[in-house]
Protein backbone atom coordinates (compact mmCIF):
# COMPACT_ATOMS: atom_id res chain seq x y z
CA UNK A 1 0.00 0.00 0.00
CA UNK A 2 3.08 2.59 1.08
CA UNK A 3 4.74 1.95 -2.20
CA UNK A 4 1.37 3.55 -4.31
CA UNK A 5 2.21 7.42 -5.37
CA UNK A 6 1.16 9.73 -2.44
CA UNK A 7 0.96 13.48 -2.83
CA UNK A 8 0.29 16.63 -0.68
CA UNK A 9 -3.32 17.48 -1.15
CA UNK A 10 -3.96 20.59 0.77
CA UNK A 11 -3.19 22.33 4.00
CA UNK A 12 -6.36 23.50 5.93
CA UNK A 13 -6.19 26.44 8.15
CA UNK A 14 -9.82 27.13 8.14
CA UNK A 15 -13.77 24.69 8.65
CA UNK A 16 -14.73 25.63 5.53
CA UNK A 17 -11.52 24.40 3.60
CA UNK A 18 -12.20 21.04 5.25
CA UNK A 19 -11.89 18.47 1.96
CA UNK A 20 -15.05 16.36 1.56
CA UNK A 21 -15.41 12.98 3.34
CA UNK A 22 -14.88 10.85 0.41
CA UNK A 23 -11.83 8.60 2.08
CA UNK A 24 -10.98 6.93 4.85
CA UNK A 25 -8.46 9.41 7.13
CA UNK A 26 -6.10 8.45 9.73
CA UNK A 27 -4.73 11.35 11.68
CA UNK A 28 -1.25 11.64 13.58
CA UNK A 29 -1.48 14.12 16.89
CA UNK A 30 0.42 15.19 19.37
CA UNK A 31 3.31 17.43 20.81
CA UNK A 32 5.42 20.60 18.76
CA UNK A 33 8.57 18.51 17.76
CA UNK A 34 7.33 15.16 18.52
CA UNK A 35 7.93 13.93 15.18
CA UNK A 36 4.01 13.56 13.50
CA UNK A 37 5.91 15.29 10.05
CA UNK A 38 8.87 12.97 9.95
CA UNK A 39 6.99 9.68 10.64
CA UNK A 40 4.77 10.43 7.81
CA UNK A 41 7.70 10.82 6.30
CA UNK A 42 8.63 7.79 6.84
CA UNK A 43 5.78 5.67 6.25
CA UNK A 44 5.89 7.24 2.85
CA UNK A 45 9.19 6.38 2.52
CA UNK A 46 9.92 10.27 1.48
CA UNK A 47 12.58 13.05 2.71
CA UNK A 48 10.88 16.02 3.35
CA UNK A 49 6.85 15.67 1.79
CA UNK A 50 5.33 16.44 4.99
CA UNK A 51 7.77 19.13 6.22
CA UNK A 52 9.95 18.91 9.24
CA UNK A 53 11.82 21.57 11.53
CA UNK A 54 13.67 21.97 14.70
CA UNK A 55 11.41 24.66 15.25
CA UNK A 56 8.37 23.26 17.38
CA UNK A 57 5.59 24.75 16.01
CA UNK A 58 6.24 24.52 12.40
CA UNK A 59 3.18 22.39 11.05
CA UNK A 60 0.40 25.29 10.65
CA UNK A 61 -2.72 23.58 9.46
CA UNK A 62 -3.87 20.26 9.17
CA UNK A 63 -1.93 18.95 6.00
CA UNK A 64 -3.55 16.14 3.64
CA UNK A 65 -1.58 13.95 1.87
CA UNK A 66 -3.51 11.67 -0.17
CA UNK A 67 -2.21 8.22 -0.91
CA UNK A 68 -2.83 7.06 -4.39
CA UNK A 69 -6.52 7.32 -3.68
CA UNK A 70 -6.53 4.93 -1.13
CA UNK A 71 -6.85 7.21 1.62
CA UNK A 72 -6.08 10.33 3.51
CA UNK A 73 -3.01 11.14 6.17
CA UNK A 74 -3.69 13.95 7.80
CA UNK A 75 -0.68 15.73 9.89
CA UNK A 76 -1.93 17.99 12.91
CA UNK A 77 -0.36 20.94 14.10
CA UNK A 78 0.95 20.01 17.36
CA UNK A 79 -0.24 21.02 20.62
CA UNK A 80 1.70 21.99 23.39
CA UNK A 81 4.96 24.47 22.90
CA UNK A 82 4.19 26.10 19.37
CA UNK A 83 6.07 29.22 18.94
CA UNK A 84 3.43 31.31 17.41
CA UNK A 85 1.38 34.06 18.73
CA UNK A 86 -1.41 33.04 21.18
CA UNK A 87 -4.35 33.70 19.26
CA UNK A 88 -3.47 31.49 16.49
CA UNK A 89 -2.78 28.46 18.47
CA UNK A 90 -6.58 28.81 20.37
CA UNK A 91 -7.90 28.87 16.32
CA UNK A 92 -5.62 25.84 15.55
CA UNK A 93 -7.07 24.21 18.61
CA UNK A 94 -10.48 25.12 17.77
CA UNK A 95 -9.99 23.51 14.28
CA UNK A 96 -8.32 20.71 15.64
CA UNK A 97 -11.14 19.97 18.38
CA UNK A 98 -13.67 20.50 15.37
CA UNK A 99 -11.81 17.99 13.24
CA UNK A 100 -11.86 15.06 15.39
CA UNK A 101 -14.97 15.53 16.99
CA UNK A 102 -17.06 15.84 13.61
CA UNK A 103 -15.11 13.67 11.31
CA UNK A 104 -17.08 10.78 10.04
CA UNK A 105 -14.48 8.95 8.24
CA UNK A 106 -11.38 9.35 10.48
CA UNK A 107 -10.72 6.11 11.32
CA UNK A 108 -7.77 6.23 13.62
CA UNK A 109 -5.79 8.77 15.81
CA UNK A 110 -1.92 8.14 16.04
CA UNK A 111 -0.90 9.93 19.12
CA UNK A 112 2.31 10.97 19.25
CA UNK A 113 4.96 10.14 22.21
CA UNK A 114 8.40 11.16 22.69
CA UNK A 115 10.40 7.80 23.93
CA UNK A 116 12.07 10.13 26.18
CA UNK A 117 9.65 12.03 27.96
CA UNK A 118 6.51 9.68 28.13
CA UNK A 119 2.76 12.02 28.61
CA UNK A 120 2.84 15.33 29.59
CA UNK A 121 -0.33 17.12 30.29
CA UNK A 122 -1.42 18.58 27.11
CA UNK A 123 -1.12 14.95 25.83
CA UNK A 124 -3.54 14.08 28.86
CA UNK A 125 -5.93 16.45 27.79
CA UNK A 126 -5.96 15.65 23.96
CA UNK A 127 -6.52 11.78 25.09
CA UNK A 128 -9.14 13.58 27.39
CA UNK A 129 -11.10 14.88 24.55
CA UNK A 130 -10.59 11.51 22.61
CA UNK A 131 -12.30 9.59 24.99
CA UNK A 132 -15.06 11.84 24.87
CA UNK A 133 -15.27 11.86 21.47
CA UNK A 134 -14.94 7.98 21.03
CA UNK A 135 -12.75 8.70 18.18
CA UNK A 136 -10.41 5.42 18.36
CA UNK A 137 -6.83 6.36 19.08
CA UNK A 138 -3.65 4.42 19.40
CA UNK A 139 -0.07 5.67 21.06
CA UNK A 140 3.12 5.63 18.90
CA UNK A 141 6.34 6.56 20.80
CA UNK A 142 9.18 8.30 18.50
CA UNK A 143 12.47 8.83 18.21
CA UNK A 144 13.02 5.56 20.22
CA UNK A 145 17.07 5.82 19.08
CA UNK A 146 17.53 7.92 21.90
CA UNK A 147 16.76 5.23 23.71
CA UNK A 148 18.86 2.01 25.65
CA UNK A 149 16.63 -0.71 25.54
CA UNK A 150 16.25 -0.72 29.09
CA UNK A 151 15.13 2.73 29.28
CA UNK A 152 12.35 1.58 26.36
CA UNK A 153 11.08 -0.97 27.89
CA UNK A 154 10.73 1.18 31.36
CA UNK A 155 8.80 3.40 28.99
CA UNK A 156 7.00 0.93 27.40
CA UNK A 157 5.27 -0.40 30.46
CA UNK A 158 4.47 3.16 31.98
CA UNK A 159 2.21 4.29 28.52
CA UNK A 160 0.52 0.97 27.99
CA UNK A 161 -0.33 1.39 32.80
CA UNK A 162 -1.42 5.00 32.14
CA UNK A 163 -3.55 3.55 28.85
CA UNK A 164 -5.80 1.52 31.31
CA UNK A 165 -7.51 5.00 32.29
CA UNK A 166 -8.53 6.01 28.67
CA UNK A 167 -11.49 3.75 27.22
CA UNK A 168 -11.41 5.04 23.87
CA UNK A 169 -7.18 4.35 23.61
CA UNK A 170 -5.93 0.54 22.12
CA UNK A 171 -3.90 -1.43 24.25
CA UNK A 172 -1.37 -1.98 21.50
CA UNK A 173 1.20 0.92 20.96
CA UNK A 174 4.44 1.07 18.89
CA UNK A 175 8.05 1.93 19.29
CA UNK A 176 9.33 3.58 16.44
CA UNK A 177 12.13 5.73 14.92
CA UNK A 178 12.10 7.59 11.50
CA UNK A 179 15.51 8.21 11.82
CA UNK A 180 16.35 4.60 11.94
CA UNK A 181 13.22 3.27 10.18
CA UNK A 182 12.43 1.07 13.60
CA UNK A 183 8.72 -0.01 13.72
CA UNK A 184 8.04 1.13 10.59
CA UNK A 185 6.58 -1.52 8.84
CA UNK A 186 4.85 -2.66 11.76
CA UNK A 187 2.87 1.05 11.37
CA UNK A 188 2.32 0.76 8.05
CA UNK A 189 0.78 -2.74 8.14
CA UNK A 190 -1.79 -1.39 11.20
CA UNK A 191 -2.40 1.13 8.70
CA UNK A 192 -3.22 -0.93 5.93
CA UNK A 193 -5.61 -3.19 8.35
CA UNK A 194 -7.70 -0.12 9.17
CA UNK A 195 -8.73 0.14 4.77
P1 LIG B 1 5.49 20.32 14.65
O1 LIG B 1 5.11 20.36 13.20
O2 LIG B 1 6.21 21.52 15.12
O3 LIG B 1 4.34 20.01 15.53
O4 LIG B 1 6.59 19.14 14.85
P2 LIG B 1 6.50 17.62 14.38
O5 LIG B 1 5.82 16.81 15.43
O6 LIG B 1 5.95 17.50 13.00
O7 LIG B 1 8.04 17.20 14.42
P3 LIG B 1 9.05 17.02 13.18
O8 LIG B 1 8.73 15.81 12.41
O9 LIG B 1 9.18 18.31 12.47
O10 LIG B 1 10.41 16.69 13.99
C1 LIG B 1 10.92 17.56 14.97
C2 LIG B 1 12.40 17.28 15.17
O11 LIG B 1 12.61 15.97 15.67
C3 LIG B 1 13.22 17.37 13.87
O12 LIG B 1 14.44 17.98 14.15
C4 LIG B 1 13.40 15.91 13.49
O13 LIG B 1 14.57 15.70 12.73
C5 LIG B 1 13.50 15.24 14.85
N1 LIG B 1 13.06 13.82 14.77
C6 LIG B 1 11.89 13.38 14.26
N2 LIG B 1 11.80 12.03 14.33
C7 LIG B 1 12.97 11.60 14.89
C8 LIG B 1 13.50 10.30 15.22
O14 LIG B 1 12.90 9.24 15.02
N3 LIG B 1 14.72 10.27 15.82
C9 LIG B 1 15.44 11.41 16.07
N4 LIG B 1 16.61 11.26 16.67
N5 LIG B 1 14.98 12.64 15.76
C10 LIG B 1 13.76 12.75 15.17
MG1 LIG C 1 5.06 18.88 11.81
Amino acid sequence: LFTRPVTFMLGVAKLEQLPAEDKVEICFAGRSNVGKSSLINALCSRKDMARTSNTPGRTQQLNFFDLDGAFNLVDLPGYGFAQAPKDVVRSWQGLIRHYLRGRVKLRRVFVLIDSRHGFKGADLEMMKMLDETAVSYQVVLTKADKLKKGQMEKRIAEVVAALKKHPAALNQIFATSSEKNTGISELRAEIASLL
